[in-house]
């Protein structure tokens, strides 16, 4: 995702300086061209060539460098720069970004940067608590700079209490949202169900279904990097939460039905791969359903159809995106679907086609709508949710 884009990773002189080369070696593994800048004090912890055996680039340390007597290195370099990341930071360089000190080839160089900047604070908790330190970042927001807040825990100190450098994959999901794709859907409100439902039969026992909600978190996740502000509704799943959304845990279709709808007016588009129970079971017992002989019948009640509803109920210019998925039959019965419940768009797989449907990575899609239908071959569902995307982007505006 990163393919093309040049960025400067800062690195200054904390503990946590030996967990940035890790960080190095995703971003270099995303295609980013990494550009390292140690400071003199980083070098105590970590050295240059740790991070030229990752990125594959001359490891910068020195503004004053002989080696490039016919170039303003510093200023080259901020000119293609797409990102700016410091991490860790310490309370000192922290305090001379926010006074726009040039004093070594880091903050000579950030100084003449003009692309996103963000900056990891990673120290000691009464150093980073420190009314001085706190103003500093303060300051750092209020001139444009992003703050990758740092994580709770043990510090090298011994001291517990905030200070760590958060772990990798948040500065990673920092640095997509900051350049990964276009913000085309900046501005726009999308909400996304996701997961399957439960519905409850006993204190033990509950109805449900086999989704996972991979789907539905990866196009909540596209829509998140594309800029939109997303709400994700989801029902149980074993998927950690994307970051930068507003996520709603919800349990059975009666949830989802109060939670969606509470939220649906303000919605530019709401887009529901959730895979929701069509029934519950009629009465829920306060006590655990003990076994008899002979067999057993549980009487089953309709649930709230959350789509239908959505539908019934569209704002003028809002785009509806259901999902169909079938076992046969496939794109009449989501016809069907796209007509009855007043949709603009219905994502339909066929269970029973190789990589499509529930706990695969891939998924297999057909992309109907009033005026056509488009089948996408097997790809990924983050590919999936990207298409789906772009899609509803080019209906609505
Ligand atoms: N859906 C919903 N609320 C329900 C059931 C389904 O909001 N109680 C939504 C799903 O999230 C999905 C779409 O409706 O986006 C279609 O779901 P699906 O189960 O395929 O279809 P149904 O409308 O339930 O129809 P059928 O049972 O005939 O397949």
């Amino acid at each position: 995702m990163l393919k093309g884009k040049t960025i400067i990773l800062g690195v200054t002189g904390g503990i946590a300086a030996y967990k940035a080369a890790d960080l190095a070696s995703a971003l270099t593994k995303m295609h980013a061209s990494v550009q390292v800048i140690l400071t003199e004090n980083a070098q105590h912890f970590i050295t240059p060539n740790t991070f030229e055996a990752i990125t594959k680039q001359k490891c910068l340390t020195d503004t004053f460098d002989r080696n490039h007597p016919f170039e303003v290195e510093h200023i080259a370099l901020a000119k293609r720069a797409d990102l700016v990341v410091i991490a860790p930071a310490t309370a000192n360089t922290m305090a001379k970004l926010a006074y726009g000190f040039a004093d070594n080839m880091l903050t000579t160089t950030v100084l003449a940067c003009t692309c996103p900047k963000l900056i990891a604070p990673a120290m000691n908790t009464a150093m980073y608590e420190n009314p001085l330190t706190r103003e500093n970042e303060e300051r750092l927001r209020r001139f444009g700079w992003t703050v990758i807040e740092p994580a709770s825990g043990i510090l090298a100190c011994g001291d517990v209490g905030r200070g760590r450098l958060p772990d990798k994959e948040l500065i990673l999901e920092y640095v997509l949202r900051a350049i990964a794709l276009p913000k085309d859907l900046a501005g726009r409100k999308v909400l996304v169900t996701a997961g399957p439902t439960q519905e409850s039969l006993d204190p033990v026992r509950f109805l449900t279904n086999h989704s996972t909600g991979r789907m539905g978190y990866a196009i909540a996740r596209m829509a998140m990097l594309r800029g939109a502000d997303v709400t994700l509704v989801s029902g149980p799943t074993a998927l950690q939460r994307p970051s930068f959304v507003d996520f709603v845990p919800i349990v059975s279709a009666a949830d989802l039905f109060r939670e969606v709808t509470a939220r649906a007016t303000e919605q530019d588009i709401i887009i529901t791969p959730a895979a929701v129970a069509d029934y519950r079971p009629a009465c829920v017992s306060d006590e655990k359903i003990h076994k008899k002989d002979g067999e057993l019948s549980i009487a089953l009640e309709r649930t709230e159809d959350t789509l239908q509803y959505l539908g019934d109920h569209k704002r003028e210019g809002q785009i509806l995106c259901g999902f169909a998925m079938e076992t046969s039959d496939l794109e009449e019965r989501a016809r069907g679907k796209l007509a009855k419940k007043n949709l603009d768009m219905i994502v339909a797989n066929n269970l029973k086609v190789r990589g499509a449907g529930f706990g695969t990575d891939t998924n297999v899609v057909t992309l109907i709508t009033r005026d056509g239908e488009e089948k996408l071959a097997i790809m990924s569902k983050e590919d999936v949710a990207m298409r789906i995307l772009d899609r509803l982007a080019g209906m609505a505006w």
